[in-house]
């Protein structure tokens, strides 16, 4: 079968184009990977390239030796991906050392791997071995409203799980464990990945601030129903703190603990205080 005939890269295409419809994607900003199940990978063999040179990670990962991965190509806008993904997309397989790989399909009209390769790949490997393998999506967006909110809130994962969590009522389901918040840094390279992927062993969201928000999730419409829930909530933060700096009223730590208790929810109360 054709990588373009696979359900996989039809979800890889249909999530960036609804990131880039919902306005998460300015220019080239933000990038996508998937972790590819053997059996699907096995299933395109016949249109990959397994002839180039391994290159150069940037970075280790060996609980991802000899996997395959779709990702974004670093400059590629998400609003072109939907017409013409060979140009912007491509597969890559990482070495049997987990420190190197090389472009097995796609980025035709040339290019390599989003700059944020070494952050996907450690936050993948964080969230392979944590899920026993179910983790396979890792999605970076630059939504207005989470990194508007970065400007205004002091930097520490309980106030921004505390503020989003109450911002909707629906928000302790979705991420009943919270959001991670990433100082600012230098973006595209190991050291960011390296501080990202600790969060991302708490946590399936991490906003990094004044840049944007990479969420975890097993499939594309978790981890891509998580940056926009997120997302929605930081909307619903702005708009009021663009009226008041003080809430009329508000959801109760009681309030989230019958919640919780009504949904069955593994939420962090140490974060209700
Ligand atoms: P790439 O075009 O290299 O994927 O970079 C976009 C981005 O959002 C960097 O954080
Ligand atoms: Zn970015």
């Amino acid at each position: 079968m054709k990588v373009l005939e696979s359900a996989f890269a039809r979800e890889f295409i249909n999530t960036c184009e609804e990131g880039w419809q919902l306005g998460f994607h300015e220019r080239n900003g933000g990038n996508l990977s998937y972790r590819i199940p053997d059996g699907d990978i096995d299933a395109v063999r016949e249109d990959l390239d397994l002839s180039g040179e391994f290159v150069d990670l940037g970075t280790s990962v060996p609980e991802l030796a000899g996997e395959f991965f779709m990702v974004t190509g670093s400059g590629k806008y998400f609003s072109h991906v939907k017409d013409d993904p060979e140009s912007n997309v491509c597969i890559i397989e990482v070495d049997g050392s987990g420190a190197k790989y090389r472009i097995v399909w796609g980025l035709v009209r040339g290019g390599r791997p989003t700059s944020e390769l070494p952050t996907h790949l450690m936050n993948h490997e964080v969230k392979k071995l944590a899920s026993g393998g179910a983790m396979r999506v890792i999605y970076h967006c630059h939504p207005s409203n989470v990194i508007a909110m970065t400007f205004v809130l002091p930097l520490e994962d309980k106030v921004f799980t505390r503020e989003l969590w109450e911002m909707i009522t629906e928000c302790p389901v979705v991420f009943p464990r919270g959001v991670g918040v990433v100082p600012w840094m230098v973006c595209g390279g190991r050291e960011i990945g390296v501080y990202t992927a600790e969060k991302m062993r708490e946590y399936d969201v991490a906003i990094w601030a004044h840049h944007g928000i990479f969420c975890a999730g097993t499939d594309f419409d978790v981890a891509f129903g998580l940056a926009h829930t997120v997302e929605k909530s930081a909307e619903v933060f702005m708009k009021v703190h663009s009226v008041t700096d003080t809430k009329r009223q508000r959801i109760t730590k009681q309030n989230f603990l019958d919640l919780a208790a009504e949904f069955g929810l593994d939420l962090r109360v140490e974060f209700l205080d």
